[in-house]
């Protein structure tokens, strides 16, 4: 699968339990992709067991964010496994909150989706998160996605 050329997305989601305010916590993604039309369903695939699933399986509201090619740091960042926080890795990143899902979204990148779960279904190691894209924005008119290939970001020309 390394062989299928793949965008990169940041999911993103509020976690209202952790601490007063809460933390925004993100996590980069490839296994991303539209479901249906009418309505309008994505589908993220995410590691069972992983704080993003954990966490959607408690909030039903998310967000994504589909990267461009001068966002590798922001993909690299939030691959990270183990982290303590994701507090700090948002803190030098133009970010907006999204009025549908609470969730961050990432300025400069090329399209924002908002999401709410419909359907969650696990297959294998991993739980395919249905949701229904409730706001759409595009915070960058132009400029290439970022994109992954046999395991490196690769520049689209
Ligand atoms: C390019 C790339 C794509 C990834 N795509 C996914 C994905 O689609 N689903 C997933 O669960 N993890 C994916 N990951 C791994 C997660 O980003 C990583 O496991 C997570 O951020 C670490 O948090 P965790 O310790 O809670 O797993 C991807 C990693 C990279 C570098």
């Amino acid at each position: 699968m390394s062989r299928l050329a793949a965008g990169v997305v940041l999911v993103t989601a509020h976690d209202a339990d952790e601490g007063p305010r809460g933390e925004d916590v993100g996590m980069t993604a490839t296994a991303f992709m539209s479901v249906s039309l009418d309505p309008p369903l994505v589908l993220v695939s995410l590691r069972n067991g992983s704080r993003m699933d954990d966490l959607l399986a408690e909030q039903p509201l998310w967000g994504v964010s589909i990267l461009s090619d001068g966002q590798r740091q922001i993909a690299g960042r939030f691959a990270m496994k183990g982290r303590v926080s994701d507090r700090l890795l948002f803190a030098d990143i133009p970010t907006t909150r999204g009025e549908a899902s609470g969730a961050l979204l990432v300025g400069g990148s090329l399209a924002t989706l908002e999401c709410r779960t419909e359907q969650r279904v696990v297959a294998g190691d991993h739980t395919l998160v249905i949701a229904r894209v409730i706001a759409v924005a595009f915070p960058s008119t132009d400029g290439a996605p970022l994109t992954y290939f046999k395991g490196n970001y690769r520049h689209l020309s």
